[in-house]
């Protein structure tokens, strides 16, 4: 998913397909600042240290595989979302990407509001005092126990997927004698790659309700009638790991002139539009993603011109971004086990993980960056994969790196910004014991998420 070429290795050049790997053109030891943690470095001896503290000490007390979590970075994070989008819009933290109690805490007290799309999200935010009016609900098949709880909750907004839903949401909201604010997911016709972007005349896909047939101007019809509801605005998401704002741009068109139709059909100007996250990050020092603050302008740009041009009020802007805020904060401790060299091909480097930490390389063919952390080393570069302990051989982590071909078992190595998507998607499979999350900050190191036991797998297990 990441646009990141294939790194490159002198050592196997004869047999690598020519012109497809070149020699690493850094050194192996420098720790690109685009996709390490901002309190990351190396201290004297050459190991990492996160927060100032050394990776042995933290694989010593915490164990192998964990993710550490650079909390001040995460926060600078919002903080840096929050200041770019200003007063007048509202960043919406997409809790999908990593949610843990920890993380609403810091969420709150960053000023941030909270996305979540399942019960469990939902439970996690209101369990760690997220306010329910600074939480939108999403989902495209939210169940009616779902609807009832968030409904109940008092949620600032539900994002309505289906016209199924709008019923749904409006007899349940009246049921409960209130209006529950409500936004429209429209689908603009704009499938967001990591390259590009190609409009479609029909989407393709289960999310939203498609402006292009005008299904979405019906969908407002019947939500602006329907009692139990007050529909604040039109929500839009592209995709994920995005670098081409273009595809922001467009979207951000089309939802305006979906506002301006509603205006000239039923007088009415709706207030907020939600243009999503999926703002890409750097796996990769191949990756370039925007800053905050350019996003901002862009989108707040567009939308001030597309409202001036329709003769509409500026709507209020919200943004749902998951991964540009976590990911980049953690990355993955392995200690490396089994090393295995293939003659004339690469060298196969086992880690005490794999899929089941990270399931986005064998899902998505996702790049990934790693480095020896637990020293420094002059060896020569090797060409490796690095693969999990999992019985699959699609078990990677790390498709195409280098690492010093003096690698020995015992060494700890780190793949960077696995913040997002990775503790979240993570599984048991081989019963595998999901890593803890261990928060980083000034010297302290704190688990937000425990290691599994075998005793939490066996208590599932019924019998
Ligand atoms: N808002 C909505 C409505 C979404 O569906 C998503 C992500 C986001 C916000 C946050 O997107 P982000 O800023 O994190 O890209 N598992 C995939 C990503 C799936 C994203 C799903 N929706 C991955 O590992 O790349």
């Amino acid at each position: 998913m990441s646009r990141s070429a294939h790194p490159a290795g002198p050592r196997h050049a004869d047999v690598l397909p020519e012109g497809h790997y070149s020699a690493p053109a850094t050194d192996l030891n420098e720790l690109d600042p685009k996709v390490w943690s901002r309190t990351v470095a190396r201290d004297a001896d050459g190991a990492l240290t996160v927060g100032g503290i050394e990776v042995a000490r933290l694989a010593e007390e915490f164990g192998t595989p964990a993710y550490f979590i650079d909390e001040s970075d995460f926060r600078a994070r919002c903080r840096a979302w929050s200041d770019a989008f200003g007063a007048d819009a509202d960043v919406f933290y997409a809790g999908k990407a990593f949610l843990s109690r920890a993380v609403v805490r810091w969420l709150r007290e960053e000023g941030l509001n909270l996305d979540v799309c399942s019960g469990g999200e939902l439970a996690t935010a209101l369990d760690a005092g997220m306010p329910a009016e600074n939480i939108a609900f999403h989902g495209n098949n939210k169940t009616v126990a779902e609807i009832e709880r968030a409904v109940d909750a008092g949620v600032g907004r539900i994002v309505l997927d289906s016209f199924q839903e709008i019923v749904r949401v409006s007899h349940i909201a009246q049921r409960r004698g209130v209006r529950q604010r409500v936004q429209i997911r429209v689908t603009v016709g704009v499938e967001a790659h990591t390259h590009e972007f190609i409009a479609t005349a029909h989407e393709d896909q289960k999310f939203g309700i498609a402006l292009a047939d005008g299904q979405a101007a019906e969908a407002v019809r019947r939500a602006l009638t329907l009692d139990g509801l007050e529909l604040i605005g039109i929500h839009s998401h592209i995709g994920s790991q995005i670098f081409d704002m273009a595809g922001f741009e467009v979207s951000a068109r089309r939802v305006v002139q979906l506002l301006a139709e509603i205006r000239d059909e039923h007088g009415v100007e709706l207030p907020e539009i939600d243009l999503g996250g999926g703002l890409g990050i750097a796996y990769t020092s191949e990756d370039d993603p925007s800053e905050p603050h350019e996003i901002a302008k862009a989108l707040s740009d567009i939308v001030t011109r597309e409202c001036e041009s329709a003769g509409l009020r500026t709507p209020r802007i919200s943004v749902e971004p998951g991964r540009a805020i976590v990911g980049p904060t953690a990355f993955t401790l392995y200690e490396v086990g089994t090393i295995k060299p293939l003659e004339g091909l690469r060298t196969y480097v086992s880690v005490d993980g794999g899929m089941s930490d990270n399931i986005r390389t064998a899902l998505y063919d996702a790049e990934y960056s790693v480095a020896l952390v637990s020293r420094t080393s002059e060896a020569e570069p090797m060409l490796v994969r690095v693969v999990g302990k999992h019985c699959e051989s699609g078990d990677i982590v790390v498709k195409d790196a280098f690492l010093p071909s003096d690698l020995a078992p015992g060494d700890l190595i780190a793949v960077p910004a696995t913040g997002a998507y990775c503790r979240s998607m993570a599984s048991n499979y081989n019963h595998a014991l999901r890593p803890p999350v261990v928060a980083v900050r000034d010297g302290q190191a704190r688990v937000i998420v425990r290691r599994e036991t075998e005793d939490d797998l066996l208590r599932l297990d019924v019998g």
